[in-house]
This record gives structure tokens, C-alpha cells and sequence, in this order.
């Protein structure tokens, strides 16, 4: 498809020419690439992104899942602007890190002590490094395809595919980075999601070496389907009789619910990680949990099991905004969006079903995800997208981006936020419509 003909971008081409010369493929962050160039912002606001060639799109994506609030919401703004006149970074703390802190673990049960950091990836490395200085163990257990951010453990077997995932029995340990050291890998216990009898054996099979079990309750690229609670009652009951941590990455999934997706559960984490939404719109990222387990990153402690700092961490602006944003999105507020999102996705339904394409639809919260397949997969395997099937919905992102106005994310799922209304998924829904009628030949080709 050409972008000629709508909204040329010639403006973004002319920086993305620039860019290529002095960044590393023209970006810092792979996922705002697109062919043949990204395009650049100019402000956004609200649910609303203005390019610098100024086309004006709706945004679902909400910088992948972290902007409860969409774009500049102006509390959030007065509130760091506030906070920024009286500096931006100190080695002291700041009382808001301690506010904050309260207000979190209020928020959740799980939650006895927190402690702040920079990244969902952060997060989730200190979670796993706890666990193994608390367990005196060192194997992890994940999930087949769940992605859990780029440290070197938690981000094996998340791009696993059919020549290389193995059997369903013992999923293969597969690196996503050359040169993995085989030692890692080895350290990596690979489960099917939502399969307690295969999870089950192969967590008995590492037991004595298993330092934590790490779920995503709603794992965004197995398919966004949500765990089975006998499935996370049955691995809470395994890690109880077993002496590993149970760890929740809740980086995407704290917006499910008020305290997170883990409400849904009966069963509580020793330990969650926590991210995206929670920085208001800036840089975060948190570990929470047991108090007697985060005692180990305690420097009161006569021996330090976990050193931990982060120079940017806890800094009063990333706070600041986490806490603004986290107070507004109330009980109320959770429940709103949530609402509003099942409405989008009843939408999204009846336009599959009026395009005549094979297609479903599942999530969970105030997520949802598009998948091209009769049913509604349920494991990481059959969400998996073949190359066919990716040119397809990249064919159909590309048309919502550059024809309608829309921005999803690549998996063709919508994150929303509390700017969203109803006008505004009529438009998506409508968009989709038209979208879905342009790929149904290519479709019917596969199926
Ligand atoms: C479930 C999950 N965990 C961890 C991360 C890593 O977070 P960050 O990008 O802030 O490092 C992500 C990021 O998308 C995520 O989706």
C-alpha cells in the first residue's frame, strides 16, 4: 500500500533519513519501527497523537499499555510541572516515594513491602534475583512465548516457534539473542501456559532447583487469554510445597482490576512486578511482596543478600506522575474503562461476524486482542502467527494507520485508557469493519 495517497509523512521521512545516520536503524526502541519509515509526534493529547506532517490519529495503543490516561492529561501535567520547579533527582529521598508506597500497597493485599526502580524489565530481573537469594535455589520457571521484558532469564522461549519450541511435553529452553550462554538455558524450565498436568510434571521434574514460578496472568503475546484459576491455584499449591516463589509480572495486567489481575485469583503472590501504568506516563517500574521475602534487598540488614539501587529510582517525577495517575484511576475509574472495553470488544465482534472473516476475539480487563482463527486459541502455539498470517495483519495495521486514523499494537490488540468513549470505539469499530473487508480475500486464501 502506498502512503502517498493519505497523509504523505513526507516531514517524518525527512527525520527518519536523519536518524538513520546516527541511531542504530533509525530508532531506540524497535516496536515504532514500520516500513518504510516511522512516524514522528508532534503532540499529543488526550486519546489524540498529531504527527509532524500533522495527521491526527486516534490512539489505542497508549504507548504499549502505560498511559492509563492517554496523552497529557493535564493533572498529571500540573502535578510534574509542580514537582519539577523543585528538582527532578536527588541523592535523599522525597516523601511522595513514601506516599506513593502507602497507596500501592493499600491498593493490594499481596503488596507488604515495595520498592521502586525504572523498568517492568527491572522489575522483573530483582523479582527473580529475590527469589533465588530467598530459595537458595536458582532455576526459573516460565511460561512458553510470554514476554517479561530483556533480562537475560525471563526473556527465553518468548519468540520460540514451530522449528524450534520442541515437544508440548518439555517445551525447548530457546534463546531470543545469539550467544546466550548455555548455562542460562539450562537454568530455564519452559511450561505450556494454562496446562496444569504438563506444568505440573515439569516443575516435579526440576523441583528441588525451581527458585520462583513466573506467570503472567494475562500474557499479552500467548494470546491474551487469562489463567485458569485452578491453574494458578494448582502452581500456588506447588510452590508452597516446594520452596519457590510464586511471581507475578504484573506489568501489563495491574490495570485488570483494581488490585491488579491477581483479584481475580484466591490465591496471593509472594512476589509481583510492576510497571507501565503505574509511572503516569513516565519511566517506572516496581517490585512488591512479602515482607519477609524483600527483606532481602533490606540495607538495614547485618548482611546484604540483594544490593539493589538504580540511579533514576523512586525519582519524584516518575512518582509523582504514578501517584497522580494511580489516584484518579479509582475504583470507579477501573471499573468505567472496563466496561467501556467489553463494549469495544462485543463491537469488535459483530464487525468480524458482519465482514465474514474468520476471526475472534479474547482479553481481559481493559485489553483486547484481534486473533485471525476460528476459536479462541488457547495456548501460545495456537495464537502463534505464521508468516502468512502476519503479512495479513500487518496489511490491515497499516491501512487503519495510514487510511483511518487508528493506532494499535502490532499483535492487533487495543490497550485502552480512561479518554476513550464511545464515539471513539464506534470509530475503531467502523475503521475495523472497513479494514476487515480489505483483508478477507487474503484471509479466505489461508483458511
Ligand atoms: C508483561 C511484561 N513484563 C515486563 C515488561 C518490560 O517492561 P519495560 O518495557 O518497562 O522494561 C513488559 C513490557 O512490555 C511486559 O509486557
Amino acid at each position: 500500500m502506498s502512503i502517498e495517497n493519505n497523509k504523505s509523512g513526507k516531514e517524518s521521512k525527512k527525520i527518519y533519513d536523519r536518524a538513520t545516520k546516527v541511531l542504530t536503524g533509525g530508532v531506540s526502541r524497535n516496536t515504532i519501527f514500520r516500513k518504510p519509515h516511522p512516524f514522528y509526534v508532534s503532540t499529543a493529547n488526550g486519546s489524540y497523537i498529531t504527527d509532524v506532517d500533522g495527521c491526527k490519529r486516534l490512539d489505542f495503543a497508549n504507548n504499549m499499555a502505560s498511559l492509563i490516561h492517554g496523552h497529557s492529561h493535564p493533572k498529571i501535567v500540573e502535578a510534574v510541572t509542580e514537582q519539577l520547579k523543585k528538582g527532578s533527582a536527588f541523592t535523599m529521598g522525597s516523601e511522595i516515594e513514601v506516599k506513593y508506597a502507602e497507596l500501592l500497597n493499600n491498593r493490594t493485599r499481596a503488596f507488604e513491602k515495595i520498592r521502586f526502580m525504572n523498568s517492568g524489565t527491572e522489575a522483573v530481573m530483582t523479582m527473580i534475583k529475590a527469589a533465588r537469594v530467598y530459595t537458595g535455589k536458582h532455576k526459573i520457571a516460565k511460561a512458553e512465548g510470554t514476554y517479561h521484558g530483556t533480562y537475560d532469564y525471563a526473556e527465553i522461549s518468548q519468540t520460540s516457534n514451530p522449528a524450534n519450541w520442541g515437544s508440548i511435553d518439555k517445551p525447548n529452553a530457546v534463546p531470543v539473542v545469539e550467544e546466550t550462554p548455555e548455562g542460562i538455558l539450562n537454568d530455564m524450565v519452559i511450561f505450556p501456559f494454562n496446562d496444569i498436568e504438563r506444568t505440573l510434571e515439569l516443575l516435579n521434574q526440576n523441583a528441588d532447583e525451581i527458585a520462583c514460578v513466573l506467570i503472567d496472568l494475562v500474557p499479552h503475546r500467548v494470546g491474551l487469554i487469562p489463567a485458569n484459576k485452578e491453574y494458578i491455584e494448582a502452581i500456588y499449591k506447588w510452590t508452597r510445597e516446594n520452596n519457590a516463589v510464586l511471581a507475578f509480572d504484573e506489568v501489563v495486567t495491574y490495570r485488570v482490576n483494581y488490585s491488579g489481575a491477581q483479584e481475580n485469583y484466591n490465591v496471593e503472590p509472594d512476589l509481583t512486578a510492576l510497571g507501565k501504568i503505574i509511572g503516569g506516563g513516565f519511566p517506572i517500574g516496581a517490585l512488591a511482596g512479602k515482607s519477609e521475602i524483600m527483606k532481602v534487598l533490606d540495607p538495614r540488614e547485618n548482611f546484604l543478600r540483594h544490593p539493589h539501587s538504580g540511579t533514576f529510582s523512586a525519582n519524584p517525577i516518575s512518582i509523582t506522575a504514578g501517584y497522580t495517575a494511580m489516584r484518579m484511576f479509582d475504583k470507579q475509574a477501573v471499573l468505567n474503562l472496563n466496561n467501556l472495553t467489553k463494549i469495544a470488544i462485543k463491537q469488535v465482534e459483530e464487525v468480524i461476524s458482519l465482514a465474514g472473516i474468520p476471526a475472534c476475539v479474547t482479553g481481559d480487563g481493559s485489553m483486547f486482542r484481534v486473533h485471525f482463527n476460528n476459536t479462541k486459541p488457547t495456548t501460545y502455539r495456537e495464537s502463534y502467527q505464521e508468516k502468512e498470517v502476519k503479512i495479513i495483519i500487518n496489511k490491515l495495521l497499516d491501512y487503519l494507520f495510514l487510511k483511518e486514523d487508528i493506532i494499535m499494537i502490532n499483535t492487533c490488540a487495543c490497550m485502552f485508557s480512561t479518554t476513550l468513549n464511545q464515539q471513539h470505539v464506534d470509530k475503531l469499530s467502523e475503521s475495523l469493519l472497513n479494514g476487515f473487508r480489505i483483508i478477507k480475500p487474503e484471509l479466505e486464501n489461508l483458511f
